[in-house]
């Protein structure tokens, strides 16, 4: 059996990993701390998938989601902590409660909802996470110096975990997607969307579907070699 847990699934990305699972034959999680849209998305998937509001920043609620898990379709065997938000400002307007929110739901929810389910795995010697974290958090973004340092958080906290749990059967890794077309980056100005495409190797920003498929490997068994891993779905923008 095959349970997934994906946060901020209400929109773009996640919601991609979330069909995509889905049509993988994965019972799914739909979680997004707007309720109406974790239901909406849990409606289109159908029978395969319910709904859990909640924010991943909160302890309750990330234990919530490993509970309703549970309770819906048995452990979860599937984690992928893609919940996140965009803020932009200057290094020196940034506002300490902008920079606060943004560990919390980018690091503490990660810590929090890999914390949640990460007993059940060990014990069953079995379990898989992959967390979303940004291209940024490689490179740096401007204006986004809490943004890109929360997702450096997620890439060190991938490795770290992944080197103490794999022998536990459990696999650790990173996704560190490029520009993709979803409603955080088209908030963005069409100067700017235009301007960073132009400079792509590959001429375009991702689609959705794009960085699912890249989760989906991660979550498969074909993907076992991978532990602590980066990949980097992102058009060329960044080669390491
Ligand atoms: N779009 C890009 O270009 C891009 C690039 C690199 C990384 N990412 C990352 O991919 C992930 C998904 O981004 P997206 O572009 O699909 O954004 P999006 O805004 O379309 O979707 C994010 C979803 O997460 C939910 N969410 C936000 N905070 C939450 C919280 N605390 N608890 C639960 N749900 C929460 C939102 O309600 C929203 O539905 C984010 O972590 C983002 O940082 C996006």
């Amino acid at each position: 059996m095959k349970n997934a847990i994906v946060t901020g699934a209400g929109s773009g990305i996640g919601r991609a990993i979330a069909h995509r699972l889905a049509r993988e034959g994965y019972n799914v999680v739909v979680n997004d701390m707007r309720p109406e849209a974790a239901g909406e998305i849990a409606e289109e998937i159908g029978g395969k998938a319910i709904a859990v509001a909640g924010d991943v920043s909160l302890e309750a609620d990330a234990s919530r989601l490993a509970a309703a898990c549970t309770e819906a379709f048995g452990a979860c065997t599937h984690l992928v902590n893609n919940a996140g938000h965009v803020h932009q400002a200057r290094f020196l307007n940034l506002d300490p409660a902008d920079f606060d929110r943004m560990f919390a739901v980018h690091a503490r929810g990660t810590y929090l909802c890999m914390r949640a389910v990460l007993p059940g795995m060990i014990v069953r010697k079995q379990g898989v996470i992959v967390n979303i974290a940004s291209q940024l958090g490689q490179i740096g973004g401007v204006d986004l110096v809490h943004y890109s340092g929360a997702k450096a958080a997620i890439i060190g906290m991938t490795k770290a975990l992944a080197r103490e749990v794999s022998a536990e059967g459990v696999r650790v890794n990173a996704v560190a997607p490029g520009p993709i077309n979803t409603p955080l980056v088209m908030a963005l100005s069409d100067d700017w969307r235009n301007a960073k495409a132009a400079g792509l190797p590959l001429g375009r920003f991702g689609e959705p579907d794009e960085v699912a498929a890249t989760v989906a490997f991660l979550c498969s068994p074909e993907a076992s070699l991978f532990v602590g891993q980066t990949l980097g779905p992102n058009s060329g923008d960044v080669m390491l």
